[in-house]
């Protein structure tokens, strides 16, 4: 009798599927994927794949950007359930009430957003990408929705520019605390603190760097540390082991769990596969709006 992982396999072929996956679910689910990334790398690899099918590993807005990226594909979701809260809380009356009150104004729309919020954007980013993309708007006031922390972290690098923040964040890392991770600091000092740029201001006022998952995996690896203290979704353990045996990592007192990733199984992928289930479908009218958003990502980030 076949496993899990061998039938998933037989299913790519015979179904042509791609299976996408995100750094924060479970290393079982990672290693069943064709590609693993953060947010920007799966939306760019979404629009680089051949299959005639995706099947995406991870909450729904990343599965969203896939489908709204390539309309004529079926984009499908591991888990349908699967959600991120950040995604729900921009609010399209108050991005409609900013761009009254401002008329030199760019909404810069984090893609942890749905798709709804997306087409009320005039452009999309991600942690990777948010900097270098705000730098070449050419408008002066810059309404960041809906992650309050990733909009402080990049308005520090754009001092030019006049940002107005929303108030969303992400539970799982606006709840990690600068005290423990100063006690976990006194007790390793030689340990690198690597953050993503959703912790509060006093979590990254701590870090040794702070990036996106990508940009965490890259730095550990190239860092001549041994030992580091991750600011982040404990899924990228998996990754951060697998390319460096020799160092530790450690996630501080409460690990950080995102419980839409985690909700993700090998049987879940296996059943969606099988059963071409989870479709995602996007309203035509949102689709075109937000697709221009993730396109000028995809093309201001090159
Ligand atoms: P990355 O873009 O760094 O993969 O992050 C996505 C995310 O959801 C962080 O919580
Ligand atoms: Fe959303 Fe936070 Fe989970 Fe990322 S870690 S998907 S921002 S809830």
């Amino acid at each position: 009798m076949k496993n899990t992982t061998e039938t998933i396999q037989e299913l790519k072929e015979e179904k042509d599927i791609v299976v996408l996956a995100h750094y924060y679910v479970d290393g079982e689910v990672q290693r069943i994927a064709d590609y693993v990334g953060d947010s920007y790398y799966l939306s760019k690899v979404a629009t680089q794949v051949p299959q005639k099918n995706i099947l995406f590993c991870g909450v729904r807005f990343m599965g969203e950007s896939a489908k709204i990226l390539n309309p004529e594909k079926r984009v499908m979701m591991a888990n349908a359930l699967a959600d991120c809260p950040m995604a729900h809380m921009a609010s399209i009356e108050k991005i409609k009430a900013v761009r009254k009150a401002y008329e030199d104004l760019a909404v810069v729309c984090y893609i942890n957003s749905t798709a709804a919020v997306k087409a009320h954007a005039d452009v999309c980013v991600t942690s990777a990408n948010a900097v270098k993309i705000v730098r070449k708007l050419p408008q002066r006031n810059i309404y960041f929705i809906p992650d309050q922390n990733l909009g402080r972290y990049v308005a520090a690098f754009v001092p030019e520019k006049n940002f107005i923040l929303d108030d969303g964040f992400c539970h799982v890392h606006a709840d990690l605390r600068a005290d423990t991770i100063e006690q976990a600091k006194a007790a390793n000092p030689s340990a690198q603190v690597l953050a993503h740029p959703e912790c509060t201001a006093e979590v990254l006022a701590l870090a040794d760097y702070v990036g996106s998952t990508s940009g965490i995996i890259e730095f550990a690896g190239m860092s001549e540390a041994e030992s580091f203290i991750v600011c982040t979704e404990e899924g990228v353990r998996h990754e951060l082991e697998k390319n460096n045996p020799g160092k530790t990592f450690a996630f501080g007192d409460e690990v950080p769990i995102c419980s839409g990733m985690k909700s993700i199984t090998i049987e879940g992928v296996a059943s969606a596969m099988l059963n071409l289930a989870n479709e995602i479908q996007v309203d035509t009218a949102v689709s075109g709006k937000s697709n221009l958003a993730l396109n000028r990502m995809l093309e201001l980030a090159k």
